[in-house]
């Protein structure tokens, strides 16, 4: 059943160019400028066609707290956003900190419509459990409190887990970043350090300035790179999420570290939390993200803020590079056929009411954007397009490693 996809404007070395990709058996057969044979066509229509997003950093919520979201709903948001693949946090209930857990996620995931990938967390007496893990993305280790019961104290296991994981994602804020790059240094470990959520200059200069940075990775996310502390008077608790918005300024220095290539990835920390619980006075840390990441880069795009190139290479190629995501991120010949056709033209405002994520709120609501995601294909299989989700399940992730 070959698929063609009409008259897309895809990046091939950096240029825009006009071609016809043909899908077969959910992967990329072929980039031309002829028109194959096929049972099916989708006519992009000269709107932009980049690799599904790749967001590396989701909350799902799922086992335990499904209550603010689960696979199927934050897929189905995240489809709408034009993101194909998810990575998903540990701090569910029970956490994804022992093999038992790992499986039974496993198994929950499998009704998601977007591709999915796991993050393990380690704690202070998990490490046969890390060894064991199969096919995870990430080792996900929590310094600061946040979200959930996973935060470490002891310095000692950090140094353990950063010693036989590959690649280990940390939520450290501010000195944090610099003490567990310390920690890397002082124990000559070779291994991947990938920084979640950096919020602020310091913080970028702490993750990327020192001698390890080719081998720390920097991640930034929407929240922190389209608001910043002044939000926090109209917004409140919406605005409010681990590590928090920071001055004009630190928005100012993730921006330049965009640009100046400090920054590797961009992801969206898609953390849902309810209206109810977020209006309490004791409120939960997190915004929602999946469905507005890229409309807010297309935006900026809009405004000369930033280039096509640069979303492609921090939402679609680093992500599947620096996590070794395999035959995904890039538009290629034998890729799996994950694609998102943007509409770099259309205008619309977020409302909350059009939102898939349980929560059904953002922080961004009411403003109006321009270059929105029409039609996300996962797997050769059309999961978003004319404003509908289909409900055709994905699958998971595998790494090169
Ligand atoms: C996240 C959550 O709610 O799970 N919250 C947040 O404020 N970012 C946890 C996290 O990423 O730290
Ligand atoms: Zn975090
Ligand atoms: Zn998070």
């Amino acid at each position: 059943m070959p698929l063609l996809i009409k008259n897309c404007r895809i990046l091939v070395k950096e240029k825009i160019f006009q071609k016809n990709i043909l899908v077969k058996n959910g992967k990329i057969s072929k980039i031309t400028n002829m028109e194959p044979k096929a049972d099916r066509i989708i006519d992009a229509k000269s709107n932009l066609v980049l690799p599904g997003l790749i967001d590396c950093h989701v909350h799902f919520r799922e086992p335990g707290l499904t209550h603010k979201e689960d696979f199927l709903t934050g897929s189905m948001a995240a489809a709408k956003g034009g993101i194909t693949t998810i990575l998903d946090m540990p701090n569910t209930i029970p956490p994804t900190t022992t093999l038992d857990a790992l499986e039974e996620k496993r198994k929950l995931a499998a009704k998601s419509v977007v591709n999915y990938g796991f993050n393990f967390g380690g704690t202070l007496d998990n490490l046969s459990d890390i060894k064991k893990a199969k096919n995870i993305a990430a080792v996900k280790l929590y310094l600061d409190n946040t979200t959930g019961d996973l935060k470490l104290n002891d310095f000692e296991i950090v140094a353990e887990i950063l010693r036989i994981s590959k690649l280990t994602i940390v939520h450290a804020e501010d000195i944090n970043i610099k003490n567990v790059i310390g920690i890397m240094i002082k124990n000559k470990i070779k291994n991947m350090l990938h920084v979640a959520h950096v919020s602020s200059a310091k913080e970028l200069e702490y993750a990327k300035s020192n001698k390890l940075r080719n081998q720390v990775s920097a991640e930034v996310c929407p929240h922190h790179l389209f608001m910043n502390e002044k939000d926090l008077q109209a917004l409140g608790a919406f605005a409010e999420m681990k590590p928090s918005l920071k001055a004009e300024h630190d928005q100012k220095a993730l921006w330049n570290g965009i640009k100046e290539g400090a920054v590797d990835m961009i992801a969206s920390d898609h953390a849902p939390h309810l209206k109810e619980e977020k209006e309490k006075a004791e409120y939960p840390f997190g915004v929602p993200g999946v469905e507005t990441m890229l409309p807010l880069l297309l935006d900026a795009f809009s405004s000369n803020i930033i280039t096509i190139q640069t979303i492609q290479k921090l939402c679609c190629e680093n992500p599947a590079k620096i996590f070794r995501i395999k035959n995904k991120g890039f538009i290629k010949e034998g890729y799996d056929a994950d694609l998102v056709i943007a509409d770099l033209g259309k205008r619309q405002a977020v409302r909350n009411e059009d939102l898939l994520t349980k929560c059904k709120w953002s922080p961004f609501e009411g403003k109006i954007l321009k270059g929105w995601p029409v039609t996300t294909i996962v797997n050769g299989n059309v999961v978003y397009g004319n404003g509908e989700v289909f409900g055709v399940k994905a699958k998971e992730v595998q790494y090169g490693r």
